[in-house]
Parts: C-alpha cells; sequence; structure tokens
C-alpha cells in the first residue's frame, strides 16, 4: 500500500517556497519520506522563474515574506500559471490572507506551521488527488477534441484503404502506442456469399495482407474472433481490441492496438472505435452506390485468391504446432465432401465442408500437448480442456470474416444427435447438415486410424459402430449414406486417398 502510495506521488512534482531555510529542510524531510518528487527554494523571485520555466504541478509557500508576500507571489504566477495547485503556509491563524484574496488569486488550501507537519501532509495527498483527477479531465477532453478534428476527416469520400490509414494514424495522436492495425469485412460491395477481409498496418503491422496473414498467430485470432463474435473489448497482455460496431448492431471488424499502458484511454478508444465503425459503413454503402459492375467482379476474382491464400497460410500455421493432424483434417474433408457430392449439396456447401473439414480442430491448437498426447485416460478436468475445442476453434475462425459460414461447422461437429454432445446440446436437425456430415467423416477417420491411446479397428467393427452410433450419435440418414459412400468401397477410396496416410495421426 505505501509502496503504491509512492509510486502515484513521485509522479507530481512539488515546489516549497519560504524564506526561512530551516522550514524548507525539515519540509523537505518529510515530502521525501512521504515519497513525494520534490524542490525548495528561499526567494520568491526565484521560485516564480522556476514556475515559469519548470513544470511543477503543486506550490507551497509561506505568506509571510521578503520582499514581498506570498499573496503578491501568487499574483505574480497567476498572471501567466492559472493550473498550479497552491497551498498557503502561515505563521498563525491571524496572520492568513482574508478569505476573499485566497479566493481570487485562486489558492486552494492553507494551514498553519507546526513541526509535526500532519495537517499538511493532508493537504497534499487531497490536492495530488485533486491534480490526478484534473490530468485524467484535461486528457480525456484534449482525447475527445482530437476525436472531434478526426472524425471529419475519416469520413472524406475516399478509397477504404485511404480511410482505414486516417483512422490509424488519428489513433496515434490520444494513445500512446505505434503499433497497430485495423481488419475489416468488406461488406455490401461483393456478391453476398463472398465476405473478405481489408488490412491496414502501422508499425510493426506495415505489412501486406499476405504477410500478415503468415504473422496472425491462432492465440491472437482466438482473440480477434472473441471480441468480433462478443461484440466486446478484448483486453490482453499489452493490447487491446475493439469491435467495430456497425448502426445494425453487426461486427464490421476490429481495431487492435498495442500499448503497455491503457487504462485512462480506454473510453475514449472505445467512443474513436464507433466513429470509426460509422464512417467505414458509410463509405461502404457509397461503394455500393458507385461500384460498377465489371469492377466488382475484378474485386471478387482478386478477394477469392486471398481466401483461398490465407487457407492456405492458416494451415501452415496449423501444421507447424502439429504435423499430425494434417492427414486426419485431409480425409474428414475428403470423406465429408464426398456425401456432400452424393447429397447433390451446391458447390458452395461442398467447399464448405472441404474447409470446414481441414479446420474442424483448430481450436486444438492452444491445448497443452500432453493432454492431446496422453495415452491413458483423461480426468474429467483434462476432458473439459479438450470439450473447449469446437468453440475456441470457432473463435479464431471467426477472426476472418471469409470464413463466416465455416464457424457454424467447426462449432457443432461434436454435437449428437440425442442431444447430449457439445457445446450446446443441440439436438436433431437443430444440428446443422454440414455439421452432422463432419461429425460422421471425423468419428470413422477416428476410428479407421491408429490413435495413441488405441488400435485402429477393422472396417466391419467400424461399420458396426457407426451403426450402433445411428440415432444417438450420429444422424441416420447420414450413417445410411456413409456406409454406402465411404464404407462399402473404402478400398479403392483408400487406394485413392493414401498419400494422406503417409504420416503418423494424431487426433
Ligand atoms: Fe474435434
Amino acid at each position: 500500500m505505501r509502496l503504491k502510495k509512492k509510486e502515484i506521488s513521485s509522479e507530481y512534482k512539488i515546489l516549497v517556497l519560504d524564506d526561512e531555510i530551516g522550514i524548507i529542510d525539515s519540509l523537505s524531510v518529510v515530502l521525501q519520506r512521504n515519497g513525494y518528487n520534490f524542490d525548495g527554494v528561499t526567494s520568491p523571485m526565484l521560485a516564480i522563474e522556476k514556475i515559469r520555466n519548470e513544470h511543477f504541478d503543486l506550490l507551497i509557500l509561506d505568506y509571510m515574506m521578503s520582499p514581498i508576500n506570498g499573496d503578491k507571489v501568487v499574483e505574480q504566477l497567476r498572471e501567466f500559471n492559472d493550473e498550479l495547485y497552491i497551498l498557503l503556509l502561515t505563521g498563525h491563524k491571524d496572520m492568513a490572507p482574508p478569505l476573499e484574496t485566497i479566493r481570487a488569486l485562486d489558492i486552494q488550501g492553507y494551514c498553519e506551521k507546526n513541526d509535526r507537519f500532519d495537517q499538511l501532509i493532508l493537504l497534499i495527498e487531497s490536492a495530488i488527488k485533486s491534480i490526478k483527477q484534473l490530468h485524467t479531465i484535461r486528457k480525456f477532453k484534449d482525447g475527445l477534441n482530437k476525436i472531434l478534428e478526426a472524425v471529419p476527416k475519416i469520413y472524406q469520400l475516399q478509397p477504404i484503404g485511404g480511410i482505414l490509414e486516417d483512422i490509424l494514424v488519428e489513433i496515434m495522436f490520444f494513445v500512446n502506442s505505434k503499433n497497430a492495425f485495423i481488419l475489416v469485412d468488406s461488406t455490401g460491395n461483393l456478391k453476398e456469399d463472398m465476405q473478405n477481409s481489408i488490412f491496414k498496418g502501422i508499425g510493426e503491422y506495415n505489412k501486406s495482407i499476405e504477410e500478415f496473414m503468415s504473422m496472425l498467430d491462432p492465440v491472437l485470432m482466438e482473440h480477434i474472433g472473441y471480441a468480433r463474435t462478443t461484440k466486446q473489448m478484448v483486453k490482453m497482455d499489452g493490447a487491446v481490441i475493439f469491435p467495430l460496431i456497425n448502426e445494425f448492431k453487426q461486427t464490421i471488424g476490429i481495431i487492435y492496438i498495442e500499448s503497455s499502458d491503457l487504462d485512462d484511454d480506454i473510453k475514449l478508444l472505445e467512443i474513436y472505435s464507433n466513429q470509426a465503425a460509422s464512417a467505414l459503413s458509410n463509405a461502404f454503402l457509397h461503394s455500393l452506390v458507385n461500384t460498377k459492375n465489371e469492377e466488382l467482379n475484378r474485386t471478387y476474382i482478386e478477394l477469392k485468391k486471398t481466401y483461398l491464400d490465407t487457407i492456405e497460410a492458416l494451415r501452415l500455421t496449423v501444421d507447424a504446432k502439429d504435423e499430425y493432424t494434417c492427414g486426419h483434417s485431409d480425409r474428414v474433408a475428403y470423406f465429408s465432401k464426398k456425401i456432400g457430392q452424393a447429397l447433390n449439396l451446391s458447390k458452395e456447401e461442398l467447399d464448405l465442408l472441404s474447409i470446414g473439414g481441414i479446420f474442424h480442430d483448430i481450436g486444438k491448437i492452444s491445448t497443452a500437448d500432453d493432454i492431446l498426447r496422453k495415452s491413458d485416460k483423461l480426468n474429467q478436468a483434462e476432458y473439459d480442456i479438450i470439450k473447449q475445442h469446437p468453440l475456441r476453434g470457432a473463435h479464431i475462425l471467426s477472426a476472418l470474416s471469409m470464413f463466416r459460414d465455416v464457424v457454424p461447422l467447426v462449432k457443432y461437429h461434436h454435437e449428437w444427435y440425442d442431444g447430449s454432445g457439445y457445446p450446446e446440446e443441440l439436438e436433431g436437425e437443430e444440428i446443422p447438415l454440414l455439421a452432422r456430415i463432419l461429425s460422421v467423416s471425423d468419428a470413422f477417420d477416428a476410428m479407421t486410424t491408429n490413435r495413441h491411446y488405441r488400435s485402429k479397428l477393422d472396417l466391419a467393427h467400424t461399420r458396426e459402430q457407426l451403426i450402433n452410433g445411428a440415432g444417438t450419435q450420429f444422424d441416420p440418414m447420414i450413417v445410411d449414406l456413409f456406409i454406402k459412400e465411404v464404407v462399402d468401397c473404402f478400398p479403392e477410396i483408400k487406394e485413392e486417398i493414401k498419400d494422406t496416410y503417409t504420416l503418423p495421426i494424431h487426433n
């Protein structure tokens, strides 16, 4: 507690003016013992000069002095400094200046000199509190002014990239930070099924979107996804993420700001983020009205390419953590797509099955290896951690709007048809069809490959397990189809995807 008080006190600088050196000496002992940053002078003129040239937060001065009294010193000071907090020391209460003078000179308090200075220390403590509050208020006021100045600029009609850059540059004026980025969805001006992310960064994040994607780690993605999904600010160690919410209460992106000390600025950043979101939403609407069709198509093709690049970049990140998962994920993607084709699903849905298959277990990326690779039975606490992976995966993929439609597949791939699965205990057709397909493919591949906790089952046994699970774990319709499309022709399929079986498997 004491340490904390000293820490706060030493941020503020106190000047003591008294023509008796003895008073300055004893005050210096008391003030330094209480952790204050202190300077003392005996000459009123010198004090005025010091205040003119240096920054002080608080002046403690004697009233009766030569050649001029304390009230005259203050009168001169107030001509050029109306912010300094002033406490007056009087020899005796009858010798204090009249109340009108104290008020007129904006002196915040006075007390009598005595040997113990207790009353003075209390006055200083309360003065420091007021000064601190004043600083916060001033910072907030300045910040709001900055926002007011910045807003018209970010509303100017210009390409989205320019707006994003302005938003980031303006932030730097009221937050002590060098590294930041903004990631927004280019909704509205693209074909409906295609959303993509537009990126702009400064400082360390001044990179192309491709470079940025390759430095995105799943932990950061999970935080971004969490901010997007919950529409709430996320505080990380040394950084903060603000969701950008449009007027329809939809998340259209995030701002990430790196800074070690953001406490006072959080509220300002929140206000600014709201302004930024409105400006962007406005700009998107405008570009929707103005962009010609062929331009739309060209953008669509370019974005489609970024989408595929991003999948590849993310996949590399996942594989870097655990190369064993990729064979399994590829096969889940393959089987699921096969079932999707048998169901005559659209090309978009088949793509989702492939991507969902590849990323269904991405939420395990931050799970500790000793739990993932444990060969004994998991205890309840460990099982609870494992059970978080669908939701964590959903958050990771929510970081990038382009993965929006894959999120439900990842989130619900461990739901059971009878409602006893997780994370939401959805039942029957409440579980999205594509997630029900993934669930069967995932279980089938788990059974037909060796795991560190058990050997693989033969095909007959696997078929039996699937049939047993129909109606409880699995959708019976999907199991029927899976047996026909995959299990019955497994030898040929296995030959076709034999490359995926060359890697050791790890679930
Ligand atoms: Fe899983």
